[in-house]
């Protein structure tokens, strides 16, 4: 059975038990400061579980890219060694919200492997939860109970809180868990070794396909287990390991999820796949890795992550360049290649995953981009690293080199730990951890540092954001708690029944304002974000009486001001897309009070005739003051049919929101004006690259754009005074550059004159020794002017050895030191030795060939000493 129709035949099963089938959500996670990626298949369900979010279907099935590169789930390091982990893959799922349970998923996951798939009751075991005492969490037997009835009981195998007891992370939902595992080994390998005695002890045939999650409780920050308000179901097969029990194979990497791009990356280097299982086959290694991180990183771009130097950004690039270098070291790729492994990746998997086709363009480029970059220092850093592992006398490297790679070339701390390790090797990583908590000192103050549990008021956690319509509101406080950061101290997070107040989000920042108390008190608002469901008001005190009501008040000037860059975003990028062309989507964006900055696809510079005209078009939209018509909470394809823009990055259940000006449709969840003559003009500050295939652009509007005229006026007059008020100002600076482009070519002139006199008398003052025509001296001329010179007295010499000093201003020194060519041939001078050397006693340095060398410094006080030991050189 092929993937695609393994992956339709399990959406199908559910949607016949009335699941509603919906897509993935994208792999990068927005508002959810614990978690980088969706690493399993509930994350983007994760408020349902926790009673946040109002449930659409108590019944959901999908299939979920997740990502397992960080924090506590992380197979990073297994990916490639062995044949059936991954960083991406994807999680086949069922869940239920509060509907059925056990008895269901059990029954239901038994139907759809033994009758649909028809995978062999024999190959299969089943584990349960054996309980744990510290945790006071009992024995599954209700579990056991249900899977009595479809499997033999010396098949049923209990597990521990480790591999029993699912968690998503420190803190969240989490519940005892059921796991199925499949057994392919060879019929002689079973005789020899029970399948039971191999389960959760990472044989590569005997693996876990499906976890069976029963969620009822969540963990709490304080490490406690409190009950969720219902119970649960969330389940997760991995989708390439079901693949490869159905397929008849023995690894990941033989089902037809990865052959395609394995021939591709075969046909590419030259290297053919051995198919060896274990790790021990570079080559192998290297093309799984290829196969496997080529997936993570196209599909995090298409999902709007881009390699960068922090957070997720980095972790996409960590992975990359992993990749890059298994390419270079063992499929001696030296050149960018991985890009071209997209189009089979976007061929293969765009029908499940539109995404990847419509990104396919702009995540070659990112991943050839990338691939260049980092080609360029790998080989210069593997180099370093050979040195320092030459000279590893007892096979452990110093932490501090280890930092120095990764600061200096880019070379992740796990790239080179898998270097050191496939050489026998380690490094101190105490020490590494050390260098780069003084690095993260130095630069990053900002860090939370700690965050306190929830104090929970009142039972509410649906907040209501009602500032689309109101900038003040009576509301009450439902929690709070305090955060420690090393850049703000303390500060206590805030969070109401409803709130005025715009959390950060969809490139807008956060709202400032106040809190009013009863008796007049004002509890100053310096942020509001987003945390899964919750609008988070940051501030620096508490009220004094928690239970009271307040007034919430939004700071207008800002909000106004914020509003008008977020209009004037959506006309620019309407503009973008009408004068350069529909290629253009949106990238990325920032709309804070002062500007707005917006990132867009687009392959070439943007002339300075299309910002022009971009700029017009926005303006002249302003003149037309459009009035904002808004939808709210209305189903995403309602929008679509609108002509909204589609952006991948809604996930399921969400409603959008469709905010049009005149042609301009969005779904957008931020502020705007009422009418866009309330932006007053548009004005563009910057347009420049930010990564291959993407193109900023900074902005201003409303009195930004007053304040900038004003500066630019205010410089004029400045320049007008320079020229004493003269009617045409331009003509003026034009005369004074021909003015100045005549005197240019005087002093050039007037200094040829003065090089020629000064040949002259020099000639005079050479002085014959051992055989060479030698001066040192002192001349007042520019570096031009000395290399004209020495040029012109050694036409006349076939052994003349000249070195001058210069010295143009108090903190700045010259040497240049001319030898003829046939002196320094025959008695193996060099111009360049002589300035190096010299050079040091005017706190400089330079070079160049054996005949012409100049050395610069700042240290005119060492030309005498200078001078006088030149003559040394003559032996
Ligand atoms: N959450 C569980 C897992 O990731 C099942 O979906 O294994």
């Amino acid at each position: 059975m092929k993937s695609q129709e393994i992956r339709s035949k399990f959406l199908e099963f559910y949607k016949s038990k009335n699941h509603a089938i919906v897509p993935s959500s994208p792999m990068v996670l927005k508002n959810d400061p614990t978690l980088m990626f969706v690493n399993a298949g509930m994350v983007p369900f994760k408020e349902y579980f926790l009673g946040q979010k109002k449930i659409v279907d108590a019944r959901v099935a999908d299939s979920q890219k997740c990502l397992r590169v960080s924090g506590k789930h992380n197979d990073l390091e297994e990916v490639g060694k062995d044949t059936y982990h991954h960083t991406l893959f994807e999680m086949l799922g069922n869940w239920s919200f509060g509907d059925y349970f056990k008895k269901e998923a059990i029954a239901w996951a038994w139907e759809l492997l033994t009758e649909v798939y028809k995978i062999d009751k024999d190959i299969l075991y089943v584990t349960i939860f054996e309980g744990d005492e510290k945790e006071s969490l009992e024995k599954d037997t209700e579990a056991y109970d249900i899977w009595k009835q479809y499997i033999s009981e010396d098949r049923i195998l209990l597990g521990n809180k480790k591999d029993n007891f699912w968690e998503m992370g420190a803190q969240g939902p989490c519940g005892p868990c059921s796991e199925i595992h499949i057994d392919i080994r060879s019929a002689d390998e079973k005789a020899k070794v029970s399948g039971a005695s191999l389960v959760n002890l990472d044989h590569p045939h005997v693996v876990e396909v499906w976890n069976l999650v029963f969620m009822q409780f969540n963990r709490k920050a304080n490490g406690s287990l409190e009950n969720l308000p219902a119970t649960h179901i969330d389940t997760g097969m991995g989708f390439e390991r079901l693949c490869m029990a159905l397929q008849g194979v023995q690894s990941n990497y033989d089902t037809d999820v990865f052959t395609p791009i394995i021939r591709e990356i075969e046909t590419i280097t030259n290297v053919k796949y051995e198919n060896t299982e274990i790790a021990g086959d570079e080559t192998d290694i290297a093309i799984r890795v290829i196969a496997d991180h080529v997936r993570a990183v196209a599909f995090s771009i298409a999902d709007g992550q881009l390699p960068s130097n922090t957070g997720a950004g980095y972790v996409i690039r960590r992975i990359l360049r992993r990749a890059i270098r298994y390419g270079f070291t063992f499929l001696n790729q030296k050149e960018p290649f991985i890009y071209k492994l997209v189009a089979t990746l976007s061929d293969q998997m765009g029908d499940a995953f539109p995404e990847i086709k419509a990104q396919e363009q702009l995540a070659r480029n990112v991943i050839k981009e990338e691939e260049q970059s980092f080609l360029k220092t790998l080989e210069q850093g593997l180099l370093l690293l050979d040195t320092m592992t030459a000279n590893a006398g007892n096979k452990v490297i110093s932490g501090k080199k280890v930092f120095e790679l990764k600061d200096t070339y880019g070379f992740p701390e796990d790239l080179t730990a898998l270097v050191l390790s496939e050489k026998g090797l380690d490094y101190n990583k105490e020490e590494y951890q050390e260098a780069l908590k003084q690095q993260q000192d130095r630069g990053r103050a900002a860090t939370a540092i700690e965050t306190d549990d929830w104090n929970v008021l009142i039972e509410d956690d649906e907040e209501e954001f009602i500032g689309y319509d109101t900038l003040t509101a009576d509301v009450k406080l439902t929690r709070y708690r305090k955060v420690t950061t090393k850049k703000d101290g303390e500060q206590y997070q805030l969070v109401f029944n409803m709130t005025p107040f715009y959390p950060e989000g969809g490139g807008q920042v956060g709202d400032v304002g106040h809190i009013e108390t009863s008796n007049g008190d004002l509890i100053y608002v310096v942020n509001t974000k987003k945390e899964n469901n919750l609008i988070i008001h940051y501030a620096k005190s508490l009220p004094a009486n928690l239970s009271e009501r307040f007034k919430a008040v939004v700071n207008k000037n800002s909000r106004n001001l914020s509003a008008s860059n977020h209009t004037a975003t959506h006309l620019l990028h309407q503009a973008l897309r009408t004068i350069l062309g529909t290629h253009v989507e949106q990238k990325g964006s920032l709309v804070s009070p002062k500007h707005l900055r917006f990132d867009f696809s687009h392959f070439s510079k943007v002339t300075s005739d299309e910002l022009q005209e971009i700029e017009d078009f926005v303006n002249a939209r302003i003149r037309e003051n459009l009035s904002l018509v808004e939808q709210r909470n209305i189903p995403m394809q309602q929008a679509i049919d609108q002509g909204a823009i589609a952006l991948f990055g809604e996930k399921y259940g969400d409603a959008v929101r469709a905010i049009k000006f005149g042609q301009s449709v969005e779904l957008c969840g931020g502020t705007h004006v009422p009418q866009t003559g309330d932006i007053w003009y548009f004005k563009i500050k910057s347009e420049g690259a930010v990564a291959s295939g993407i193109r900023r652009i900074e902005a201003i509007t409303n009195v930004a754009v007053g304040d900038y005229f004003e500066d630019v006026e205010r410089n004029f007059t400045d320049i007008k005074q320079l020229f004493k008020n003269p009617k045409d100002v331009v003509k003026s600076v034009t005369n004074l550059q021909d003015e100045n482009a005549t005197l240019k070519k005087q002093i050039e002139q007037l200094l040829k004159e003065k090089a020629e006199n000064l040949s002259g008398e020099l000639r005079n003052q050479l002085q014959e020794i051992n055989g060479v025509q030698f001066l040192a001296t002192k001349v007042a001329l520019d570096a031009n002017g000395i290399k004209n010179l020495a040029f012109a007295l050694g036409k006349d010499f076939k052994n003349l050895f000249l070195f001058f000093a210069s010295s143009e201003k108090a903190d700045k020194a010259m040497l240049t030191c001319y030898i003829s060519k046939e002196l320094a041939a025959e008695r193996g001078y060099d111009a360049g030795k002589v300035v190096r050397e010299l050079g040091k006693l005017i706190h400089g340095g330079g070079g160049g060939q054996n005949f012409f060398a100049t050395a610069g410094g700042k240290n005119p006080g060492g030309i005498p000493k200078a001078l006088e030991k030149a003559k040394e050189y003559i032996v």
